[in-house]
């Protein structure tokens, strides 16, 4: 699992421009899955066939991570940015940034260490320099539009791992082992890799409306409630298995998925946490939406510091995952 997720860490896709992690994607699964393609919004959906007559399981995990995109350059050759999905500037300062052809750059403000007088950074404080000093230098780096994400890092301490793409490059590498270990599952996996999660669950608007799966999970960290600064009453914790979701801001698990998968946690004796997101979505809330409704649930991956460079999982949660979603297409 460390190694699969190593290397989906390790290539950017800021979304609208998921094609460079696609591609990797893409060669780690081909060998395992009868069809592969990409779709017109750069969703990259890989099929596993199942026994004749099995349900069509759409499983998703979106491939896109939040990031900055220029909207302006300065005399001094300066970067105005602003945000790609939604997040709080003050995260990202004093971190270095990487364009999607590999030049770097580094996140600063108006205020760096501590912010405008009212404690409050907006992305209009925000710049990024490249280390040029007029803008025609700029202009021959950079173009309007182009995007840019937090540099890859990675610390791995025991089975806790940190990084800046967890979100949501840890489900990718769920799905990757899932589709790896799934022999000859007893339901069909459609597994979507999906684009542009992080501005409004569109990739998986599109691909579960061309796939007309029969029922879909979305795969999506969780904030995890265990850190001295978690909002209260956020229950779920790091290393105590998946989080099956009750609810969230953009979908209501379907009644009978989510306890089948309950059900799955409970006769095998595995981990499991039951989630109610007081915000937020995932793609979930696109593929039940999806055409005359598809019953949908999200499995959560418990994250500490969830849009910042640092998002923390525990690598138990993820094999957990995986045997959640195995057992549940090879029923
Ligand atoms: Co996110
Ligand atoms: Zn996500």
């Amino acid at each position: 699992m460390l190694n699969t997720l190593k290397q989906v860490l390790a290539v950017s896709g800021v979304s609208g421009n998921e094609h460079n992690i696609a591609k990797t994607i893409e060669e780690m699964v081909g060998p395992y899955v009868s069809t592969i393609k990409t779709d017109a919004l750069g969703n990259l959906i890989a099929i596993k066939e199942g026994k004749a007559g099995g349900k069509r399981v759409m499983l998703a995990a979106h491939m896109d991570q939040i990031g900055f995109v220029v909207t302006d350059i300065n005399d001094k050759g300066f970067l105005y940015v602003t945000n790609v999905g939604g997040f709080a500037p003050e995260a990202f300062l004093g971190k270095v940034v990487t364009f999607t052809d590999g030049l770097q750059g580094v996140v600063s403000s108006k205020a760096p260490s501590r912010g405008p007088a009212d404690g409050k950074i907006t992305m209009e404080d925000v710049y990024i320099d490249i280390g040029t000093s007029t803008r025609a230098e700029s202009e021959a780096k950079v173009k309007l539009g182009d995007t840019a994400c937090v540099a890859h890092q990675l610390v791995v301490n025991g089975t806790r791992v940190s990084a800046p793409t967890m979100d949501d490059r840890a489900a990718c590498a769920v799905l990757i082992e899932v589709l790896k270990a799934a022999a000859k599952p007893n339901k069909t996996i459609v597994a979507v890799f999906t684009s542009q999660e992080e501005v409004g669950i569109r990739g998986a608007a599109v691909s579960a409306f061309a796939e007309q799966p029969d029922e879909g999970i979305a795969v999506d960290v969780t904030l995890a409630g265990d850190t001295p600064d978690a909002k209260p009453r956020m229950a779920v914790s790091l290393g105590k298995g998946p989080a099956i979701k009750i609810m969230d801001r953009a979908s209501i698990s379907t009644p009978y998925l989510r306890d089948a998968l309950i059900k799955i946690c409970e006769d095998g004796g595995m981990a499991y946490q039951r989630e109610v997101l007081p915000f937020g979505g995932t793609d979930a809330g696109a593929i039940q939406r999806s055409r005359a409704g598809i019953p949908a649930v999200t499995i959560s991956i418990p994250c500490r510091y969830v849009h910042s460079p640092v998002e923390t999982v525990d690598l138990a949660d993820l094999d957990d995952c995986v045997k959640l979603i195995l057992g549940y297409v090879n029923q």
